[in-house]
């Protein structure tokens, strides 16, 4: 795909905000890739990119064992070059000029002054920006050919060298602490890089469906496992558009899916997205496959462990297929910088692992060059309802994980009932959309309670709700107060056993978001 279009490339550094940049960059319609700030010359050249990104990181440029680039690099590239943050130290240390740790790290607001003087990033921008800084080292020294243009009180805050088609800023353009930095991007891509923005989430169904068509030929078939979440049934969506028929969909009822998903989604799947799907309900041999297996790690794997089995089972029946679709995103295949600290980590969760090998199957990603705000965008374009588009993220071993302890039918049947009743008021409160995810969880916990003239001994629940972008980091969602003390007391007088409920205050780190 990305050969058809103008790319930027962003050598990676080890930054949590890499990928942001990616995102911002795409936001403009520029299509650009991360990779390793390692990647070689001759890799770049093949890339063909109409810029270079230098992201920020973690290290230190004084530090030996810093990541450098290749010294060749600046001077064979022959594109222009953005440097952001570490990107900007190691411009300036490798072409000369010196960058030293500060007294203390700088980290947050600031305010920026321009220098007075020709610039192109800064170009029909404000003489003073608001900018977000995380930094501990700063350039002392310019190298030869380099202009100041611009400064945070005695900090040299952006460079550039216009000859050499470098620049380089100490700031983070690309978080939304920085409002006029989306501008900045511009100018970099528009009016530096002369790119001219032709990325667009439209064309790339256009284009990916056609790649599709080509890749399974014309008699080829292809089965792929829907789980009723954006990704899956994104990337049906498009296989359908593709193939039609030739593409059997597989939704797995596991038994652990919320209040009547299993009914309502298979329903919704066939009536309006007409896709060519098989609905099987194995509940009876998850269960079977759990036990009385306690363990997250064991029940996990039980888990797995059946979906592959029933999945593979499914699939021979169909008979002659060569292709398995899979949801994967654009943050699942980035390589990861050998960087301590790094930001990019590939997802430890995987649902499906081993089925491909196990079915000797090979693999049609269509979604992995997205994030997954473009899969909600382009699942729009494919008219796939909001229900479905807006949907809180679902683990893979659904309930089971929020289920503490042994997992039985009554157990499962009683924590759908309770979760119905916080995601209905959620909606109903329009909080929904306010959080990232939400959910209960059934804790192996009894307490003592009271019921009219009755003491009790029953269950508690815990409520889960948490603000995140890509599940990597989370903080727990603030919630109204009466919102909550509404849900509980819903939850206490309609749900029979449950006697308390309890909200989750817990951040990730050092929690994670599911229980188990
Ligand atoms: P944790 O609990 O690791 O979860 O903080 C991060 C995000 O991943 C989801 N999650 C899973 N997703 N298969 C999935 O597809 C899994 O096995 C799995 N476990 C956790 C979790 O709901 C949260 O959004």
């Amino acid at each position: 795909m990305s050969s058809q279009h103008e790319l930027i490339l962003i050598l990676d550094f080890g930054s949590q905000y890499t990928q942001l940049i990616a995102r911002r960059v795409r936001e403009q319609g520029v299509y650009c890739e991360i990779h390793p700030f390692s990647t070689s010359l001759d890799r770049i050249k093949e890339l063909n990119p109409k810029g270079v990104i230098l992201s920020g990181g973690p290290s230190s440029v004084t530090d030996e064992d810093a990541p450098r680039l290749s010294k060749e690099f600046y001077a064979n590239v022959n594109v222009p070059i953005l440097g952001i943050c570490y990107g900007m130290q190691l411009i300036a240390v490798d072409l000369g000029g010196q960058s030293q740790p500060a007294y203390e790290r700088e980290y947050g607001h600031a305010q920026l002054k321009r220098q007075s003087g020709p610039t192109r990033l800064f170009s029909n921008l404000p003489e003073e920006l608001d900018v977000w800084m995380s930094h501990g080292d700063h350039v002392t020294e310019l190298p030869e050919g380099f202009h100041k243009t611009a400064s945070t009180g005695d900090v040299i805050t952006a460079i550039e060298n216009p000859e050499s088609n470098i620049y380089a800023v100490q700031f983070h353009p690309e978080v939304a602490h920085t409002p006029k930095g989306k501008d900045i991007l511009r100018n970099f891509l528009f009016y530096i890089c002369s790119v001219e923005g032709d990325w667009t989430p439209a064309q790339f169904i256009e284009e990916e469906v056609e790649t599709i068509r080509e890749t399974v030929g014309p008699d080829d078939r292809v089965v792929c496992g829907l789980s009723g979440g954006v990704d899956s049934t994104v990337a049906a969506m498009l296989v359908h558009k593709a193939i039609g028929d030739r593409q059997t969909c597989i939704f797995v009822n596991n038994g652990l899916l919320r209040y009547r998903e299993f009914e309502d989604t298979l329903r919704m799947y066939k009536n309006n997205l007409h896709l060519n799907v098989i609905g099987v309900d194995a509940a009876d041999e998850f269960y079977a496959a759990l036990g009385k297996q306690s363990k997250p790690e064991k029940k996990r794997i039980a888990i797995g462990k059946t979906f592959i089995d029933i999945f593979d089972a499914e699939a021979k029946k169909i008979g002659g297929v060569k292709w398995l679709v899979q949801g994967t995103l654009y943050p699942d295949v980035i390589e990861s910088v050998p960087i301590h600290g790094s930001s990019v980590t590939i997802k430890t969760h995987h649902n499906v692992g081993g089925l491909p090998e196990k079915m000797h199957l090979k693999l049609i990603e269509p979604l992995s060059e997205l994030f997954k705000d473009e899969v909600r965008i382009i699942g729009a374009d494919l008219d796939i309802p909001d229900e479905i588009l807006q949907r809180h993220p679902f683990p893979g071993p659904g309930l089971a994980v929020r289920i503490l302890g042994s997992v039985t039918r009554p157990k499962v049947e009683l924590l759908q009932k309770v979760d119905k009743i916080f995601i209905d008021e959620l909606k109903e409160n329009e909080l929904y959309g306010e959080t990232w995810q939400a959910f209960a969880v059934l804790l192996p916990v009894k307490s003592v309670g009271v019921m009219g003239d009755f003491r009790t001994y029953e269950t508690t629940i815990a409520l889960r709700a948490v603000n995140s972008t890509d599940g990597m980091t989370a903080d727990w969602t603030r919630l109204p107060l009466d919102f909550l003390a509404k849900v509980s007391s819903r939850i206490t007088s309609e749900i029979r056993g449950v006697n308390r409920v309890v909200y989750d205050i817990t951040s990730k780190p050092p929690s994670t978001i599911e229980w188990e």
